[in-house]
Protein backbone atom coordinates (compact mmCIF):
# COMPACT_ATOMS: atom_id res chain seq x y z
CA UNK A 1 0.00 0.00 0.00
CA UNK A 2 1.52 3.29 -1.05
CA UNK A 3 1.71 6.22 1.59
CA UNK A 4 3.31 9.48 0.97
CA UNK A 5 6.49 11.20 2.87
CA UNK A 6 5.73 15.12 2.58
CA UNK A 7 8.55 17.70 4.45
CA UNK A 8 6.47 20.70 4.53
CA UNK A 9 7.25 24.47 4.97
CA UNK A 10 7.74 25.22 1.06
CA UNK A 11 6.08 28.00 -0.58
CA UNK A 12 4.10 26.58 -4.00
CA UNK A 13 5.52 28.53 -7.17
CA UNK A 14 4.83 27.96 -10.46
CA UNK A 15 2.72 26.78 -13.19
CA UNK A 16 0.35 23.81 -13.53
CA UNK A 17 -2.19 22.50 -16.08
CA UNK A 18 -5.21 20.49 -14.89
CA UNK A 19 -7.08 17.21 -16.13
CA UNK A 20 -10.11 17.10 -17.78
CA UNK A 21 -12.47 16.26 -14.97
CA UNK A 22 -12.95 13.39 -13.45
CA UNK A 23 -16.79 13.53 -12.73
CA UNK A 24 -17.38 14.75 -16.11
CA UNK A 25 -15.83 11.91 -17.73
CA UNK A 26 -17.24 9.30 -15.52
CA UNK A 27 -20.86 10.07 -16.85
CA UNK A 28 -19.59 10.25 -20.61
CA UNK A 29 -17.73 7.12 -20.50
CA UNK A 30 -21.34 5.79 -19.22
CA UNK A 31 -23.19 8.02 -21.93
CA UNK A 32 -20.92 6.05 -24.49
CA UNK A 33 -23.18 3.06 -24.00
CA UNK A 34 -25.78 5.31 -25.92
CA UNK A 35 -24.27 5.01 -29.19
CA UNK A 36 -24.81 1.77 -31.10
CA UNK A 37 -21.89 1.98 -33.70
CA UNK A 38 -18.88 3.83 -33.87
CA UNK A 39 -15.96 5.07 -31.35
CA UNK A 40 -16.30 7.69 -28.63
CA UNK A 41 -13.04 9.35 -27.89
CA UNK A 42 -12.27 11.37 -24.62
CA UNK A 43 -9.55 13.23 -24.55
CA UNK A 44 -7.20 14.70 -21.74
CA UNK A 45 -8.22 12.09 -19.47
CA UNK A 46 -6.58 12.01 -16.02
CA UNK A 47 -5.26 8.28 -15.24
CA UNK A 48 -6.65 7.89 -11.98
CA UNK A 49 -8.57 4.60 -10.28
CA UNK A 50 -12.63 6.03 -10.70
CA UNK A 51 -11.76 6.49 -14.05
CA UNK A 52 -10.19 3.16 -14.57
CA UNK A 53 -13.33 1.44 -12.68
CA UNK A 54 -16.17 3.30 -14.65
CA UNK A 55 -14.13 1.93 -17.87
CA UNK A 56 -13.82 -1.87 -16.03
CA UNK A 57 -17.56 -1.18 -15.94
CA UNK A 58 -18.44 -0.49 -19.74
CA UNK A 59 -15.93 -3.70 -20.32
CA UNK A 60 -18.07 -5.93 -17.71
CA UNK A 61 -20.93 -4.54 -20.27
CA UNK A 62 -19.57 -5.97 -23.03
CA UNK A 63 -17.84 -2.65 -24.45
CA UNK A 64 -14.41 -2.73 -26.10
CA UNK A 65 -12.54 0.19 -24.00
CA UNK A 66 -8.69 1.26 -24.53
CA UNK A 67 -7.30 4.26 -22.52
CA UNK A 68 -3.80 5.60 -24.16
CA UNK A 69 -2.20 6.83 -20.67
CA UNK A 70 0.49 8.75 -22.56
CA UNK A 71 -1.74 10.23 -24.75
CA UNK A 72 -4.51 10.36 -22.09
CA UNK A 73 -7.03 9.55 -24.16
CA UNK A 74 -10.13 6.65 -24.09
CA UNK A 75 -11.24 4.82 -27.23
CA UNK A 76 -14.70 3.30 -26.66
CA UNK A 77 -16.38 1.21 -28.81
CA UNK A 78 -19.87 -0.20 -27.24
CA UNK A 79 -21.01 -1.95 -30.37
CA UNK A 80 -20.93 -5.28 -28.74
CA UNK A 81 -22.43 -4.48 -25.60
CA UNK A 82 -24.55 -7.96 -24.57
CA UNK A 83 -25.17 -7.41 -20.61
CA UNK A 84 -27.29 -5.02 -18.64
CA UNK A 85 -25.41 -6.05 -15.55
CA UNK A 86 -23.00 -3.73 -13.37
CA UNK A 87 -21.64 -6.30 -9.91
CA UNK A 88 -21.14 -5.92 -6.96
CA UNK A 89 -17.71 -6.05 -7.18
CA UNK A 90 -17.34 -2.88 -9.32
CA UNK A 91 -20.25 -0.56 -8.26
CA UNK A 92 -18.30 -1.15 -4.21
CA UNK A 93 -15.58 0.37 -5.63
CA UNK A 94 -17.29 3.11 -6.72
CA UNK A 95 -20.82 4.26 -6.13
CA UNK A 96 -20.96 6.77 -9.94
CA UNK A 97 -21.04 3.16 -11.41
CA UNK A 98 -24.51 3.61 -10.61
CA UNK A 99 -24.56 6.08 -13.78
CA UNK A 100 -24.61 2.97 -16.21
CA UNK A 101 -28.04 2.41 -15.47
CA UNK A 102 -29.78 5.65 -17.12
CA UNK A 103 -27.49 4.72 -20.82
CA UNK A 104 -28.39 0.96 -20.32
CA UNK A 105 -32.71 1.52 -19.90
CA UNK A 106 -32.38 3.85 -23.01
CA UNK A 107 -30.58 1.84 -25.24
CA UNK A 108 -31.48 -1.48 -24.14
CA UNK A 109 -35.18 -1.20 -21.89
CA UNK A 110 -33.24 -2.89 -18.80
CA UNK A 111 -30.28 -2.79 -16.54
CA UNK A 112 -29.68 -4.35 -13.48
CA UNK A 113 -26.84 -2.07 -10.91
CA UNK A 114 -25.93 -3.20 -7.67
CA UNK A 115 -27.21 -0.63 -4.91
CA UNK A 116 -24.39 1.60 -3.98
CA UNK A 117 -24.83 1.48 0.04
CA UNK A 118 -23.54 4.07 2.06
CA UNK A 119 -20.23 5.55 2.12
CA UNK A 120 -17.31 6.99 4.48
CA UNK A 121 -18.92 11.12 3.61
CA UNK A 122 -22.67 9.94 4.29
CA UNK A 123 -25.68 7.64 3.60
CA UNK A 124 -26.09 8.96 0.14
CA UNK A 125 -28.65 7.23 -1.14
CA UNK A 126 -30.23 6.83 -4.61
CA UNK A 127 -34.40 7.41 -4.26
CA UNK A 128 -33.99 10.85 -6.56
CA UNK A 129 -32.43 8.39 -9.37
CA UNK A 130 -35.14 5.70 -8.63
CA UNK A 131 -37.88 7.85 -8.48
CA UNK A 132 -36.71 9.88 -12.19
CA UNK A 133 -36.49 6.42 -13.79
CA UNK A 134 -39.66 5.23 -12.38
CA UNK A 135 -41.79 8.30 -13.88
CA UNK A 136 -40.45 7.87 -16.88
CA UNK A 137 -42.19 4.80 -17.35
CA UNK A 138 -39.83 1.86 -15.93
CA UNK A 139 -40.50 -0.53 -13.56
CA UNK A 140 -38.32 -1.26 -11.01
CA UNK A 141 -37.80 -4.30 -8.37
CA UNK A 142 -34.85 -4.20 -5.45
CA UNK A 143 -33.93 -7.83 -4.52
CA UNK A 144 -30.37 -9.46 -2.87
CA UNK A 145 -28.74 -5.97 -2.63
CA UNK A 146 -29.46 -5.20 -6.68
CA UNK A 147 -31.80 -2.40 -8.26
CA UNK A 148 -33.43 -4.56 -11.53
CA UNK A 149 -35.18 -1.69 -14.04
CA UNK A 150 -37.28 -2.74 -17.13
CA UNK A 151 -38.74 -0.23 -19.35
CA UNK A 152 -40.33 -2.09 -23.03
CA UNK A 153 -40.02 1.88 -24.17
CA UNK A 154 -38.99 4.96 -21.78
CA UNK A 155 -41.86 8.00 -22.14
CA UNK A 156 -40.87 11.64 -21.01
CA UNK A 157 -42.02 12.75 -18.39
CA UNK A 158 -42.31 16.45 -16.11
CA UNK A 159 -39.43 15.29 -12.61
CA UNK A 160 -38.65 17.21 -9.69
CA UNK A 161 -35.74 16.87 -7.88
CA UNK A 162 -36.50 17.17 -3.56
CA UNK A 163 -33.04 18.80 -4.10
CA UNK A 164 -30.38 18.99 -6.81
CA UNK A 165 -28.57 15.91 -7.43
CA UNK A 166 -25.48 15.70 -9.37
CA UNK A 167 -25.40 12.41 -10.68
CA UNK A 168 -28.78 11.91 -10.19
CA UNK A 169 -29.80 14.80 -12.79
CA UNK A 170 -26.77 13.28 -15.26
CA UNK A 171 -28.45 9.44 -14.66
CA UNK A 172 -31.65 11.15 -15.95
CA UNK A 173 -30.63 13.21 -18.82
CA UNK A 174 -29.23 9.58 -19.93
CA UNK A 175 -32.05 7.63 -19.68
CA UNK A 176 -34.37 10.79 -21.37
CA UNK A 177 -32.31 11.26 -24.55
CA UNK A 178 -33.64 8.27 -25.87
CA UNK A 179 -37.05 8.14 -24.51
CA UNK A 180 -40.52 9.26 -26.56
CA UNK A 181 -41.60 12.60 -26.08
CA UNK A 182 -40.63 15.76 -24.28
CA UNK A 183 -38.67 15.19 -20.21
CA UNK A 184 -38.67 18.20 -18.08
CA UNK A 185 -36.31 17.90 -14.88
CA UNK A 186 -37.26 20.76 -12.34
CA UNK A 187 -34.64 21.41 -9.48
CA UNK A 188 -32.02 20.23 -11.70
CA UNK A 189 -28.42 20.20 -10.59
CA UNK A 190 -26.34 23.16 -12.18
CA UNK A 191 -22.80 21.95 -11.91
CA UNK A 192 -20.21 22.32 -15.15
CA UNK A 193 -20.00 18.45 -15.68
CA UNK A 194 -23.83 18.42 -15.97
CA UNK A 195 -23.77 21.03 -18.61
CA UNK A 196 -20.82 19.44 -20.30
CA UNK A 197 -22.72 16.16 -20.25
CA UNK A 198 -25.27 18.26 -21.96
CA UNK A 199 -22.58 19.18 -24.57
CA UNK A 200 -21.33 15.89 -25.37
CA UNK A 201 -24.96 14.43 -25.67
CA UNK A 202 -25.77 17.40 -27.83
CA UNK A 203 -22.94 16.79 -30.19
CA UNK A 204 -23.74 12.89 -30.30
CA UNK A 205 -27.52 14.44 -31.37
CA UNK A 206 -29.58 14.52 -28.50
CA UNK A 207 -31.89 17.92 -27.31
CA UNK A 208 -31.54 19.22 -24.63
CA UNK A 209 -31.95 22.94 -23.71
CA UNK A 210 -31.76 24.50 -20.54
CA UNK A 211 -27.98 22.89 -19.04
CA UNK A 212 -26.69 24.99 -16.49
CA UNK A 213 -29.94 26.12 -15.15
CA UNK A 214 -32.26 24.65 -12.78
CA UNK A 215 -34.84 23.76 -15.16
CA UNK A 216 -33.25 21.36 -17.93
CA UNK A 217 -35.69 19.91 -21.02
CA UNK A 218 -34.89 16.81 -23.02
CA UNK A 219 -37.05 16.05 -26.39
CA UNK A 220 -35.98 12.50 -26.87
CA UNK A 221 -34.39 11.45 -30.73
CA UNK A 222 -34.49 7.96 -32.06
CA UNK A 223 -30.70 7.27 -31.77
CA UNK A 224 -27.25 9.12 -31.07
CA UNK A 225 -23.75 8.75 -32.66
CA UNK A 226 -20.33 8.40 -31.19
CA UNK A 227 -18.60 11.35 -30.62
CA UNK A 228 -14.66 12.79 -30.56
CA UNK A 229 -15.24 15.48 -27.54
CA UNK A 230 -12.53 16.80 -24.66
CA UNK A 231 -14.28 17.52 -21.51
CA UNK A 232 -13.59 20.37 -19.26
CA UNK A 233 -11.22 20.85 -17.02
CA UNK A 234 -11.07 19.66 -13.79
CA UNK A 235 -12.65 22.83 -11.57
CA UNK A 236 -11.93 20.38 -8.11
CA UNK A 237 -8.06 19.76 -9.12
CA UNK A 238 -7.81 23.80 -9.82
CA UNK A 239 -8.97 23.89 -6.88
CA UNK A 240 -6.74 21.68 -4.81
CA UNK A 241 -3.91 23.62 -6.37
CA UNK A 242 -5.22 26.77 -5.35
CA UNK A 243 -5.63 25.82 -2.13
CA UNK A 244 -2.27 24.41 -1.94
CA UNK A 245 -0.53 27.59 -2.80
CA UNK A 246 -2.59 29.51 -0.58
CA UNK A 247 -1.81 27.19 2.56
CA UNK A 248 1.81 27.39 1.80
CA UNK A 249 1.38 31.48 0.70
CA UNK A 250 2.59 31.07 -2.25
CA UNK A 251 2.44 31.97 -5.93
CA UNK A 252 0.92 29.50 -8.93
CA UNK A 253 -0.78 29.51 -11.87
CA UNK A 254 -3.10 26.54 -12.78
CA UNK A 255 -4.02 26.79 -16.50
CA UNK A 256 -6.92 24.43 -17.79
CA UNK A 257 -9.94 25.76 -15.58
CA UNK A 258 -12.27 28.67 -16.69
CA UNK A 259 -12.60 30.96 -13.49
CA UNK A 260 -16.18 30.95 -13.90
CA UNK A 261 -16.19 27.76 -12.73
CA UNK A 262 -14.82 27.98 -9.39
CA UNK A 263 -15.72 31.64 -8.78
CA UNK A 264 -17.91 30.68 -5.19
CA UNK A 265 -13.62 29.59 -4.95
CA UNK A 266 -11.82 32.44 -6.18
CA UNK A 267 -14.20 34.70 -3.74
CA UNK A 268 -13.40 32.78 -0.51
CA UNK A 269 -10.12 33.32 -1.68
CA UNK A 270 -10.16 36.39 -2.01
CA UNK A 271 -11.53 36.63 1.69
CA UNK A 272 -8.38 34.93 3.02
CA UNK A 273 -6.52 37.96 1.63
CA UNK A 274 -4.91 36.05 -1.74
CA UNK A 275 -4.91 38.19 -4.26
CA UNK A 276 -6.23 36.40 -7.48
CA UNK A 277 -5.56 37.06 -11.31
CA UNK A 278 -7.50 35.66 -14.10
CA UNK A 279 -7.78 34.78 -17.72
CA UNK A 280 -9.73 32.24 -20.04
CA UNK A 281 -8.85 29.83 -19.26
CA UNK A 282 -6.29 30.02 -16.09
CA UNK A 283 -6.31 31.38 -12.73
CA UNK A 284 -3.33 32.53 -10.84
CA UNK A 285 -3.33 32.86 -6.84
CA UNK A 286 -0.29 34.88 -4.88
CA UNK A 287 -1.14 34.56 -1.24
CA UNK A 288 0.37 36.19 2.16
CA UNK A 289 2.33 34.45 4.64
CA UNK A 290 -0.54 34.23 6.79
CA UNK A 291 -4.38 34.05 5.48
CA UNK A 292 -7.23 35.61 7.09
CA UNK A 293 -10.08 33.61 8.83
CA UNK A 294 -13.34 33.46 6.82
CA UNK A 295 -16.69 31.79 6.84
CA UNK A 296 -17.97 28.73 4.51
CA UNK A 297 -21.13 27.28 3.56
CA UNK A 298 -21.01 24.17 1.11
CA UNK A 299 -24.12 24.47 -1.47
CA UNK A 300 -25.19 22.99 -4.62
CA UNK A 301 -23.44 24.69 -7.57
CA UNK A 302 -22.83 27.77 -8.00
CA UNK A 303 -22.31 27.48 -3.81
CA UNK A 304 -19.45 26.65 -2.77
CA UNK A 305 -18.68 23.09 -3.63
CA UNK A 306 -18.79 20.24 -0.74
CA UNK A 307 -15.55 18.93 -2.23
CA UNK A 308 -13.51 21.35 -1.57
CA UNK A 309 -14.62 21.98 1.85
CA UNK A 310 -12.00 20.20 3.21
CA UNK A 311 -8.56 21.65 1.75
CA UNK A 312 -10.63 25.15 2.44
CA UNK A 313 -10.08 23.81 6.21
CA UNK A 314 -6.61 23.11 5.41
CA UNK A 315 -5.48 26.19 4.74
CA UNK A 316 -7.93 27.77 7.00
CA UNK A 317 -5.99 25.99 10.35
CA UNK A 318 -3.07 28.52 10.08
CA UNK A 319 -5.05 32.03 9.41
CA UNK A 320 -5.21 34.46 11.57
CA UNK A 321 -8.91 34.34 13.33
CA UNK A 322 -11.23 31.86 13.93
CA UNK A 323 -13.57 30.48 10.50
CA UNK A 324 -16.75 28.54 10.83
CA UNK A 325 -17.50 25.54 7.84
CA UNK A 326 -20.87 24.97 7.72
CA UNK A 327 -21.39 21.33 5.43
CA UNK A 328 -24.83 21.22 3.97
CA UNK A 329 -24.56 18.78 1.36
CA UNK A 330 -22.64 14.95 3.13
CA UNK A 331 -23.58 14.61 6.66
CA UNK A 332 -20.68 13.17 7.46
CA UNK A 333 -17.60 14.91 5.56
CA UNK A 334 -15.84 15.76 8.19
CA UNK A 335 -13.50 12.55 8.71
CA UNK A 336 -10.52 15.07 7.89
CA UNK A 337 -10.75 16.64 10.82
CA UNK A 338 -9.50 14.12 13.67
CA UNK A 339 -6.24 14.02 10.89
CA UNK A 340 -5.83 17.55 10.79
CA UNK A 341 -5.62 17.96 14.60
CA UNK A 342 -2.85 14.97 14.17
CA UNK A 343 -0.82 17.57 12.65
CA UNK A 344 -1.52 20.63 15.52
CA UNK A 345 -4.97 22.13 14.29
CA UNK A 346 -7.66 23.67 16.74
CA UNK A 347 -10.98 22.42 15.39
CA UNK A 348 -14.19 21.80 17.22
CA UNK A 349 -17.34 20.12 15.48
CA UNK A 350 -20.98 20.90 16.33
CA UNK A 351 -23.19 18.72 14.19
CA UNK A 352 -22.49 20.16 10.78
CA UNK A 353 -20.88 22.76 11.65
CA UNK A 354 -16.66 23.33 12.16
CA UNK A 355 -15.24 26.32 14.15
CA UNK A 356 -11.40 26.42 12.81
CA UNK A 357 -9.41 28.71 15.47
CA UNK A 358 -6.30 29.37 13.40
CA UNK A 359 -2.48 28.77 15.11
CA UNK A 360 0.38 30.08 14.04
CA UNK A 361 1.75 26.45 12.64
CA UNK A 362 1.06 23.00 12.19
CA UNK A 363 3.58 20.30 13.11
CA UNK A 364 4.42 17.12 11.16
CA UNK A 365 2.48 13.92 12.28
CA UNK A 366 1.25 10.53 10.72
CA UNK A 367 -2.18 10.71 9.21
CA UNK A 368 -4.53 9.07 7.35
CA UNK A 369 -6.72 9.82 3.90
CA UNK A 370 -10.18 8.95 4.27
CA UNK A 371 -11.85 9.86 0.86
CA UNK A 372 -10.58 11.73 -2.21
CA UNK A 373 -10.49 15.54 -0.92
CA UNK A 374 -9.76 14.38 2.74
CA UNK A 375 -7.15 12.64 1.69
CA UNK A 376 -5.70 15.95 -0.81
CA UNK A 377 -6.37 18.05 2.15
CA UNK A 378 -4.05 16.31 4.56
CA UNK A 379 -1.59 16.88 1.84
CA UNK A 380 -1.90 20.61 1.90
CA UNK A 381 -1.96 20.71 5.29
CA UNK A 382 1.70 18.71 5.55
CA UNK A 383 3.03 20.91 2.88
CA UNK A 384 1.71 24.24 5.45
CA UNK A 385 3.04 21.84 8.06
CA UNK A 386 7.07 22.52 9.69
CA UNK A 387 8.52 19.07 9.51
CA UNK A 388 7.86 15.59 8.09
CA UNK A 389 4.28 13.73 8.06
CA UNK A 390 3.42 10.43 6.74
CA UNK A 391 0.48 10.51 4.81
CA UNK A 392 -1.12 6.77 4.81
CA UNK A 393 -4.14 5.33 2.43
CA UNK A 394 -3.02 7.01 -0.44
CA UNK A 395 -5.47 4.88 -2.29
CA UNK A 396 -8.29 7.14 -1.50
CA UNK A 397 -6.48 9.93 -3.08
CA UNK A 398 -5.16 7.88 -5.94
CA UNK A 399 -8.91 7.61 -6.86
CA UNK A 400 -9.49 10.74 -7.87
CA UNK A 401 -6.44 12.56 -9.00
CA UNK A 402 -3.60 11.34 -11.85
CA UNK A 403 -0.79 11.28 -8.99
CA UNK A 404 -1.21 14.31 -7.67
CA UNK A 405 2.36 14.64 -5.97
CA UNK A 406 4.13 14.66 -9.42
CA UNK A 407 2.46 17.68 -9.74
CA UNK A 408 2.90 19.19 -6.77
CA UNK A 409 6.68 18.75 -6.88
CA UNK A 410 6.83 20.37 -10.00
CA UNK A 411 5.47 23.57 -7.98
CA UNK A 412 8.13 22.83 -5.45
CA UNK A 413 6.45 20.55 -2.93
CA UNK A 414 8.38 18.04 -1.13
CA UNK A 415 6.71 14.50 -1.52
CA UNK A 416 7.67 10.95 -1.88
CA UNK A 417 5.84 8.09 -2.55
CA UNK A 418 6.41 5.07 -1.04
CA UNK A 419 5.60 1.19 -0.75
CA UNK A 420 4.77 -0.48 2.43
N1 LIG B 1 -29.12 12.63 -2.44
C1 LIG B 1 -30.27 11.99 -2.02
N2 LIG B 1 -30.88 11.15 -2.89
C2 LIG B 1 -30.40 10.91 -4.14
C3 LIG B 1 -29.24 11.57 -4.57
C4 LIG B 1 -28.62 12.43 -3.69
O1 LIG B 1 -30.71 12.18 -0.89
O2 LIG B 1 -31.02 10.12 -4.89
C5 LIG B 1 -28.44 13.55 -1.51
C6 LIG B 1 -27.01 13.08 -1.18
O3 LIG B 1 -26.99 12.14 -0.12
C7 LIG B 1 -26.34 14.39 -0.82
C8 LIG B 1 -27.02 15.38 -1.78
O4 LIG B 1 -28.25 14.79 -2.18
O5 LIG B 1 -26.64 14.72 0.50
C9 LIG B 1 -26.22 15.73 -3.03
O6 LIG B 1 -25.71 14.54 -3.61
P1 LIG B 1 -25.42 14.38 -5.16
O7 LIG B 1 -26.38 13.37 -5.71
O8 LIG B 1 -25.37 15.70 -5.82
O9 LIG B 1 -23.96 13.73 -5.12
P2 LIG B 1 -23.42 12.65 -6.13
O10 LIG B 1 -24.02 12.88 -7.46
O11 LIG B 1 -23.52 11.30 -5.53
C10 LIG B 1 -21.42 14.08 -7.02
C11 LIG B 1 -19.92 13.93 -7.14
C12 LIG B 1 -19.29 14.03 -5.76
C13 LIG B 1 -19.68 15.39 -5.17
C14 LIG B 1 -21.21 15.54 -5.13
C15 LIG B 1 -21.67 16.91 -4.66
C16 LIG B 1 -19.61 12.53 -9.08
C17 LIG B 1 -19.21 11.21 -9.63
N3 LIG B 1 -19.61 12.65 -7.76
O12 LIG B 1 -21.88 13.01 -6.17
O13 LIG B 1 -17.88 13.99 -5.97
O14 LIG B 1 -19.18 15.49 -3.86
O15 LIG B 1 -21.75 15.34 -6.46
O16 LIG B 1 -21.26 17.88 -5.54
O17 LIG B 1 -19.91 13.44 -9.84
C18 LIG B 1 -15.62 13.51 -5.48
O18 LIG B 1 -15.32 13.78 -6.64
O19 LIG B 1 -14.74 13.33 -4.59
C19 LIG B 1 -17.03 13.38 -5.09
C20 LIG B 1 -17.41 12.75 -3.97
Amino acid sequence: MDYFIVEGGTKLEGTVSVYASKNAVLPMIAASLLASKGTTVLRNVPNNADVRTMLAVIQHLGAVADFDEKSHKITIDASSVNSYEAPYELVKKMRASFLVMGPLLARFGIAKVSQPGGCAIGARPVDQHIRGFAQLGVKISEKHGYTTAKAKKLAGAILYFDRPSHTGTENILMSAVLASGKTVIINAAQDPEVVDLCNILNKMGAKIEGAGTSRITIRGVSSLSAVDYRPIGDRLEAGTFLFAAAATGGKVRVKGCPPEHISAVLFKLEDMGAKIAEGKNWVEISAPSRLKSTDIITDPYPGFPTDLQALAMSALCRADGTSVIWERIFENRFLHVMELQRLGANITILGDRATIIGVEALGGANVMASDIRAGASLVIAAMSASGKSKISRVYHIDRGYEKIEEKLVTLGAKIKRESE
